[in-house]
């Protein structure tokens, strides 16, 4: 069986805690195992980081970019075995693993021409008749803060970690790197190019092992500068706890409401339902979690959305236990009186797709996150009462509003609180040059290429007096 060391200042170490073995969820089988590190390893890693830090930050752009476009070149080389060990170790379609990997190298491409326009500014003193011209001129820049820690998701282990290793190591800062488990063993694969194009050592570090053991020395050591995380609101919140005073880019759950309002074009929203709710088997912050429907469109809708679900084929759950809490929330929907419109199977990770309707808030998959292929459809009278159903939920990632009444779109998108407002099409983190993130639950800030480079920096002035 393979096994992945951890990364730690150029050298391949083993864990002090042994290895985790890897399930692929298409068949539960051994797939492959990653390294078990310990505390004091996890902290290796901060020290070696930081102490590349001092060097790098000074290091010429040119020279980053460099690295970049060597590892990129390698990574396209390889891009397709990279899409079969992720299709094998996150259970995602073979087509959707090769589009994470061809999307996390061309997010590097874009990152490099981000830097091409990323600037300063300059102030000029004369605003003030003490200063006359050219007397005081402030030279304003962005510098790099120093460690940042990066957490990835098991869901999308190689564009969650890239949109956060990227941004930070061409701004100057230096990375640890924390993959989930489930994902972990392709991440290793994934930044071994960026070894191989001559990223110095210490510049990114690799640490894999459980959340218990280096979790919180991770998060609260006093090197990092800066955690961005996606993942779970559980640990997001546990994070905004213990991380005392460092910046946070928290990307978490979401319930991504579906609006199909009176004006919907049907089929369109069908459509876009259908896919937002149930690729990758529903295991997206943005996969539509609940479809709320005018009561004129109500019956028909629900009537399509059940013929279309019937016709999927899904992918497996990342494990047993997220399927049995889908199923948690569809029985207690069910116990509560929604109406069963298809029926799932469940068997292990194995979880077909379902539908249910007349859902209300009394019933926990109205505001909680299934994460699953389960949709949820509730029915609305007035933008009222939608309004205060969609603001009620304690998630504001994305909405999407189905309304060919454009005066409608701009109306309600106005009062829904998220980070995103779609209009006819699904939820979506992409582009990725288009920025992102929620609100309350769903986490805080916007990601996106300028935009993280301004938050993984910090402004400073110097002030040229003549
Ligand atoms: O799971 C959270 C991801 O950010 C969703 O990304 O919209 O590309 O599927 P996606």
């Amino acid at each position: 069986m393979e096994n992945q060391s951890l990364i730690i200042n150029g050298q391949n170490l083993e864990g002090d805690h042994g290895n985790i073995e890897i399930k692929s969820p298409w068949d539960l089988q051994t797939f492959a195992s990653v390294a078990s590190a310990s505390k004091v390893q996890a902290e290796n890693a901060v020290a070696s980081s930081d102490e590349a830090f001092q060097t790098w930050r000074y290091s010429n752009l040119s020279d980053r970019m460099e690295i970049f476009t060597k590892a990129i070149k390698s990574l396209r080389e390889e891009a397709e075995w990279l899409a079969q060990l992720l299709h094998k170790e996150i259970g995602k379609f073979e087509e959707d693993a090769r589009s994470e990997i061809n999307r996390s190298i061309d997010y590097m491409e874009l990152m490099l021409s981000a830097m091409k326009h990323w600037k300063g500014n300059v102030y000029y003193g004369d605003i003030d008749p003490k200063y006359p011209r050219n007397k005081k001129t402030g030279i304003y820049s962005r510098v790099p803060l120093g460690v940042v820690l990066a957490i990835s998701p098991f869901n999308y282990p190689i564009n969650l970690s890239i949109t956060k290793v990227a941004p930070a190591l061409l701004s100057g800062n230096t990375v640890v790197l924390k993959p989930s488990t489930q994902g972990a063993y392709t991440s290793y694969e994934f930044y071994k190019h960026f070894t191989k194009a001559g990223l110095p050592n210490g510049v990114l570090n690799i640490v894999s092992g459980s959340s218990k053991e280096i979790g919180d020395p991770l998060l609260t050591h006093p090197l990092v500068k800066l955690i961005a995380f996606t993942g779970s609101t559980e640990v997001g919140n546990h994070i905004r706890k213990v991380s005392l005073g460092v910046p946070l880019l928290l990307e978490l759950g979401g319930k991504d409401i579906g609006v199909v309002t009176e004006n919907a074009d049907l089929e369109l929203a069908v459509k876009e339902i259908v896919k937002g709710a149930f690729s990758y088997c529903g295991q997206r912050c943005t996969a539509q979690k609940l479809a709320l429907v005018h009561v004129s469109k109500y019956d028909e809708f629900t009537h399509r959305i059940a013929e279309e679900t019937q016709k999927l084929e899904l992918n497996p759950m990342i494990d047993e236990s997220a399927a049995d809490f889908v199923m948690e929330l569809y029985i207690d929907a069910t116990s509560k009186g929604a109406d069963v419109k298809v029926s799932p199977n469940h068997e292990s990770n194995k979880l077909s797709p379902a539908v249910v309707s007349n859902v209300n808030p009394e019933m926990r998959v109205f505001y909680e996150e299934q994460f699953g292929p389960l949709l949820p459809i509730g029915k609305y009278e007035t933008e009222e009462e939608l309004i205060k159903l969609v603001n009620g939920s304690p998630y504001g990632l994305q909405a999407s509003l189905y309304t060919s009444n454009i005066d409608q779109a701009f109306r309600l998108a106005d009062k829904i609180e998220v980070g995103t407002v779609q209009i006819n099409a699904k939820p979506d983190r992409g582009p990725d040059n288009f920025p992102f993130g929620g609100v309350k639950d769903s986490g805080q800030l916007m990601q996106g290429t300028i935009e993280t480079l301004d938050l993984m920096t910090r402004g400073k002035m110097v002030v040229v007096n003549t």
